[in-house]
């Protein structure tokens, strides 16, 4: 260690000696690009190939010769990621890379809370910055195309409005840790079936009216310092090599100055990605260093084979220049940030922000007869059922799994909540897959060979004379469920839960379902359950986010981020838009590389707005989230008829508390266009507020709007149109539950 500090203080005065006085590029008090100019000034061409791809599974080279140090990235994105070793994915073992697991982005876009977001962002990114990580791989706003989409628990859900709001406040919270946020997985990496292969075309409007907004809004509004090309590709070429999306898009329309780094395996071609706009290579597919060449890294499409054609005269350095300028300045703002924070892991500060991150997000689906808060006054008899209940969580489900510091089981939560006077029983149920090991991590041993018949009785038994049965169940993070690398194989939740859920409403009324999972899910025993919890995957504090919910010391205030449709030919993307792939070129696939297009031929109507478009009843709409206590909506007024173009609009609504206790209501606004040149979706999310109220308590809430919430995508001319005529602004509890409508113009 102390040869390294001596070696990189001599390069540093070597080059300090040669330029005379300080170089610029180390004067953190010059701007930004004239370190940047100063630095690549002293670069010699491999030194600037050298930056631009891996030097192992996880950094890359900086330029040791200058003292410009390594960049070091970590998933992301919901807590730190164990270290694996420096050429493989194996972990490497350490004893210090145990994490504060957040919740999963699915719940965080559930607060519906910018507040939270940026707790979130402010908290993980302290612990990489502890770790000293410069880049967080995360976090991911791939819109919710369909319901079988293995990763949706990664991201934002299915509205480009929310995610939006949502994905600011966490990338400035994580950057001013002076690390970087690395947004994924840009774009249309909408499905993991085929996510290497998979083609995808849509129209320029559902692009930019729904799949691009949160990228743009990462970039323009959380000035985020990375983003990631995603796996796929768009319009035939792959998105790491796509100069439409990486160059057009993001630098010309956007003005993106950050680097775009690879999906790990996502470059496949080198004259494509020099001209393609990537900055940085991570991931292909060599054999790292234990296969022959010098170094299995110079392989890479950005190393040996760019530096060739540059010897050979078949490009120029203009773009080398341009990469290596782009990935310096991110070094100078995290590796190199002199103000960078020292960072800090697992404090009780980041324990409670998962816990109340976790709190705010968790939704209350269903709440017969106010079954819920549990009434845990005298002895009772709490039945726990269900693998879920004793499952870790944040092992597993692909890149985003993790070695948690802690991890409270909704079993131990529910106990330690429940006291000393309650019976807490549990029982098994069901037995999800059995995996010994999961992404490189040992999985806890919950293996039980009895059969379903065999589980079930046991439960029924169980629960048959509780007070309350709470089963917990769902999916988990195996592959098929929500996991990286697949997709789910249907709406229905595996391992045969449906009848073991029937037969515990059978024995027991006071059945509360705890649905863990990232995904929408079918309930056919919906009926009988009397409450409905969505927990998601909810990290560190998932037991007592849990306990804290059903016993009522916090009251629930999520609200979904996505539809649950009531059948999966509900969703746009199975009725209409080709998932998982063009059929025909599906069926004449001979192997599994062969590329396969699919079209969004289900356009712009995506979620609710594709199920407001066919007039659907989802499961659960888009929106909608319940509380323990009620709220009252006065009539929504704005304050003006008409707005122009250049003018702002304001819309006011009073919203009380009439119930006895202190309440989070989520107010939404959406905007519908009552007549317009394209088809528009019936109604569109434009603002929304979460308002805390004491009993009692009335608030007026008030959401301002300009001509973008009313505007479209048009692609005859490549331009938002807003055009001038009749709308509505809607206030909704959900986008399902109506309170009022306020008509205005736009002249
Ligand atoms: C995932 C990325 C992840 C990367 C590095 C890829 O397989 O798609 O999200 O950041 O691996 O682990």
């Amino acid at each position: 260690m102390k040869f390294q500090i001596v070696a990189a203080a001599v390069a540093i005065g070597a080059a300090i000696g040669a330029a005379g006085s300080q170089p610029v590029y180390l004067d953190t008090t010059k701007p930004l690009e004239e370190r940047v100019e100063d630095a690549l000034g002293r670069m010699t061409t491999e030194e600037k190939a050298a930056i631009i791809h891996a030097q192992s599974k996880f950094s890359s080279a900086g330029v040791p010769r200058l003292g410009i140090p390594e960049l070091w990235c970590t998933d992301g994105p919901h807590g730190i990621r164990p270290d694996v070793f420096w050429d493989e994915w194996d972990q490497a073992g350490c004893t210090n890379d145990s994490c504060t697991a957040f919740p999963a982005l699915t719940c965080l876009a559930a607060t519906w809370n910018p507040e939270m977001s940026a707790l979130y962002g402010r908290s993980i990114g302290e612990e990489a910055r502890y770790r000293e990580k410069d880049v967080l791989l995360g976090p991911g706003v791939n819109i919710y195309r369909t319901p079988l989409n293995g990763r949706n628990f990664e991201y934002m859900g299915e509205d480009p409005y929310l995610a939006s709001v949502m994905v600011v406040p966490y990338i400035k919270g994580v950057q001013s840790n002076g690390v970087a946020t690395c947004v994924k997985h840009y774009a249309l990496n909408n499905q993991e079936y085929r996510r290497h292969t998979t083609d995808v075309d849509l129209s320029d409007r559902a692009l930019y009216e729904i799949y691009l907004p949160a990228f743009k809004a990462a970039v323009q509004d959380g000035g985020t310092w990375s983003i990631m090309g995603s796996y796929n590709l768009y319009q035939g070429r792959h998105v790491c090599q796509n100069p439409r999306l990486l160059k057009d898009i993001l630098r010309d329309e956007w003005g993106f100055d950050g680097v775009v780094i690879s999906d790990w395996g996502g470059v496949h071609d080198t004259d494509q990605v020099i001209s393609g706009g990537l900055d940085l290579e991570f991931g292909s597919w060599t054999n790292g260093l234990s296969e022959g060449m010098k170094n299995a890294y110079d392989s890479y499409f950005m190393a040996y084979p760019y530096l060739k054609r540059i010897s050979d005269g078949v490009v120029d350095t203009q773009e080398l220049d341009r990469k290596a300028a782009n990935v310096l300045r991110l070094i100078f703002r995290t590796a190199m940030n002199q103000a960078k924070p020292s960072g800090s892991m697992n404090s009780p500060e980041h324990v409670a922000a998962a816990r109340r991150i976790a709190g705010e997000g968790i939704v209350l689906l269903k709440n017969s007869g106010n079954i819920l808060p549990l009434d845990l006054d005298g002895k009772k008899k709490i039945a726990v059922i269900g693998e879920n209940a004793i499952k870790m969580m944040t092992v597993g489900g692909g890149s985003s799994s993790l070695k948690a510091r802690r991890e409270v089981s909704p079993l131990d939560g529910i106990k330690a909540r429940a006291g000393k006077d309650a019976e807490v029983v549990y029982a098994r149920g069901y037995t999800g897959d059995p995996v010994a090991q999961q992404d490189g991590m040992k999985v806890q041993d919950i293996s039980d060979s009895r059969d379903a018949d065999a589980l079930i009785a046991e439960a029924v038994a169980v629960a048959r004379d509780a007070d309350y049965v709470i089963y917990v169940g769902g999916l988990n993070k195996a592959p098929h469920q929500d996991c990286e690398d697949a997709d789910r194989e249907g709406l229905g939740l595996p391992y045969g839960q449906d009848r073991l859920i029937s037969a515990l409403a059978d024995a027991n009324k006071n059945l509360i379902v705890v649905n863990v999972s990232g995904n929408a899910v079918a309930m056919p025993w919906l009926d009988k359950a009397a409450a409905v919890v969505q927990a998601w995957f909810i990290g560190s504090e998932a037991g007592n986010a849990i306990a804290d919910i059903v016993s009522g010391d916090v009251n629930p205030s999520g609200k979904l981020p996505f539809t649950f449709p009531a059948r999966l030919e509900d969703s746009g993307a199975h009725a209409e838009g080709e998932y998982p792939g063009n059929k025909e070129q599906l069926a004449a696939s001979k192997q599994w590389g062969d590329t396969i297009k699919e079209y969004y031929n289900e356009d712009i109507f995506v979620g609710y707005r594709w199920a407001d478009k066919k007039k659907t009843t989802p499961l659960f709409p888009f929106g909608h989230g319940l509380s323990y206590t009620t709220f009252e909506y006065g009539k929504p007024t704005a304050d003006k008829k008409a707005m122009t173009a250049d003018d702002t609009i304001t819309f006011s609504v009073n919203v009380k508390n009439t119930g006895d206790r202190e309440g989070q209501e989520i107010v939404q606004l959406y905007i519908a266009d009552k007549k317009s040149s394209l088809p528009r979706p019936v109604k569109e999310l434009k603002g929304f507020k979460k308002v805390k109220l004491a009993p009692g308590e009335e608030q007026t809430v008030s959401i301002t709007v300009d001509k973008s919430a009313l505007s479209f995508f048009d692609d005859r001319q490549h331009a938002w149109v807003a055009e001038p005529g009749k709308f509505e602004a809607i206030i909704g509890a959900s986008s399902r539950d109506i309170k009022g409508v306020v008509k205005f113009e736009l002249k």
